[in-house]
């Protein structure tokens, strides 16, 4: 108690004695449903002037005065019928300091209460404290389905129910929507305000995150929820599959129909523009497969999705000739050719692993690593180029491509820092995965030099680690190699 009197001094010397004012109180309290709280009162060097008596006067709003508390130090307390009648009492009934409490608050207590002093011969003085009573508003937030279209609607509300003071909504959501909240003062003092946001929803925006922000003095900091916004669309159809190739005689043609919609599609039909299906196709879901490919395919086909909100339909026109084109074999081949370069390539892992195996230990043994890239000519000549990256870089790039960027971060990563270079290179040798890359070469060769050249950087990368000041001249064989060899490639 002794504390908050001296905070409470503090207060009033900043607050009232600037306005010479004898009646001390603080300006503000600040108090929640169901508390208790303290409005203080105190009567600074009265000196000379003598004091009468001690009211309290509350003002819901500005003008209704009532009085709900007096004091004299003759005839003591007296608390006229109010509405606070049973609440209020006088902590330390005294003309000094004519302090009262008010249990159980209400909202509707919130209000002006004025400390009233009759005295001689000065006559009233007087000071005002402000409750404000608070309440936290309950908040909740949810996102409105509707449907994909140009105009303007609801797709996401948010509300703080009988907060005090009002709360503020705001919205957190990428372009194209506005919102509007509403504040409505309830029966008990406090405000609920709800907040609407608007937009064209697109079919595009279905799942699309969209936030609302909730601000009130009560709470420690803003509520956000997040909701993903329900957007729902008639199917979009796209017909896959075609190749171009039907030829006479053709066994496994296949078309696919690739659906998009919200609700999910229910049925999906296929149909020609002539009507029925020819009789040598075969319809699985979304699939339809040519047996046999005739002059009976030779045709338009039609894929319909429905849904809930309508339908979508595409349609694809398959010409049927009478010769293959010579794809068919190149596709075999380049299959073949893949699955012999994933062997390959394996084995030269293996091959890799064992050496990377050796020279570790060599190492251990005083041996440093290349900690230097091969020197600059080597990012001028397209060949060498190819053979210093990582090998399912290689095939990728170019020749008439200048420098990539790749390029550059290997020689600066090294240099500079040797563990993410590590994580730059590792993944060449440990996916192995040149088959894709592999299938457009076509080049035994070119797939030696490319796979033994990317096991050095991911030996260096490592040793870097251990010893990163090391720079011995043995370490430059493993790329000298395959240096030496590139033009082998050309
Ligand atoms: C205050 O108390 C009343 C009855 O005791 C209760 O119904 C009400 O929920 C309480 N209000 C708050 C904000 O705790
Ligand atoms: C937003 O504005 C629309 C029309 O102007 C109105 O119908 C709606 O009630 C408003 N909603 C809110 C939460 O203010
Ligand atoms: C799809 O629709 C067709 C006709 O519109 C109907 O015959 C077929 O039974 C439907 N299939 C399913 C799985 O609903
Ligand atoms: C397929 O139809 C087109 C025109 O619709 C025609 O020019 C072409 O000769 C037809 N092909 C066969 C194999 O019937």
């Amino acid at each position: 108690m002794g504390n908050c009197w001296l905070y409470f001094g503090v207060i009033l010397l900043s607050c009232q004695v600037v306005r010479s004012q004898r009646v001390r109180v603080l300006p503000e309290v600040e108090a929640y449903p169901n508390e208790s709280v303290d409005l203080r009162c105190q009567f600074a060097n009265p000196g000379s002037t003598k004091l009468t008596q001690v009211s309290w006067i509350f003002e819901a709003t500005e003008g209704q005065r009532e009085n709900i508390a007096v004091f004299h130090p003759v005839y003591g307390e007296s608390f006229p019928t109010s509405a606070f009648r049973g609440r209020v009492q006088f902590t330390q009934p005294s003309l000094e300091y004519p302090s009262i409490r008010i249990n159980n608050v209400k909202m509707s207590d919130a209000g002006r209460y004025t400390c009233e002093y009759a005295t001689y011969p000065s006559g009233n003085e007087q000071g005002t404290t402000t409750l404000i009573m608070l309440a936290k508003p309950k908040n909740s937030a949810a996102a409105v389905t509707v449907q994909a279209g140009s105009a303007k609607v609801v797709v996401a509300r948010c509300e703080a129910l009988q907060g005090k003071p009002a709360a503020t909504i705001t919205w957190l959501a990428g372009g194209g929507g506005e919102y509007n909240s509403t504040s409505q003062m309830e029966s008990d003092g406090t405000v609920t305000v709800k907040s609407e946001y608007r937009m064209a929803p697109a079919s595009a925006d279905n799942g699309r995150d969209i936030s609302c922000v909730i601000t009130q003095r009560t709470q420690d900091r803003p509520q956000t929820f997040t909701m993903k916004l329900a957007v729902q669309y008639a199917p979009t159809v796209r017909i896959e599959g075609y190749d171009e190739n039907w030829y006479v005689g053709r066994t496994d043609a296949l078309l696919t129909c690739h659906t998009d919609a919200n609700p999910k599609v229910l049925n999906v039909t296929w149909t020609t523009v002539s009507g029925n299906l020819p009789p040598t196709v075969r319809v699985d879901q979304n699939r339809l497969l040519v047996q046999k490919v005739d002059e009976s395919v030779n045709t338009t086909f039609v894929c319909e999705a429905k849904n809930s909100l309508g339908s979508g339909k595409s349609q694809l026109t398959a010409s049927v000739i009478a010769h293959g084109k010579q794809t068919q074999g190149a596709v075999t081949g380049g299959i073949i050719g893949g699955i012999i370069g994933a062997v390959v390539i394996l084995c030269l892992i293996g091959a890799g692993v064992v050496m990377y195996r050796k020279r570790l230990q060599s190492t251990e043994n005083g041996d440093g690593p290349p900690k230097h890239k091969p020197p600059p000519p080597v990012k001028t000549g397209s060949s060498t180029e190819m053979l210093n990256k990582p090998k399912d870089q290689t095939m990728t790039i170019t020749e008439s491509q200048p420098l990539s960027k790749y390029d550059s971060n290997y020689y600066e990563t090294t240099a500079a820092e040797p563990v993410t270079d590590l994580d730059d290179e590792n993944p060449s040798p440990a996916n192995g995965g040149a088959p894709s890359a592999w299938e457009g070469s076509g080049h035994p060769l070119g797939m030696d030099e490319t796979a033994s050249d990317a096991l050095p950087p991911y030996e260096a990368a490592n040793h870097d680690i251990v010893e990163a000041n090391h720079e011995p001249p043995a370490a430059s064989v493993p790329r000298g190699e395959s240096f030496v060899s590139a033009p082998m490639l050309v």
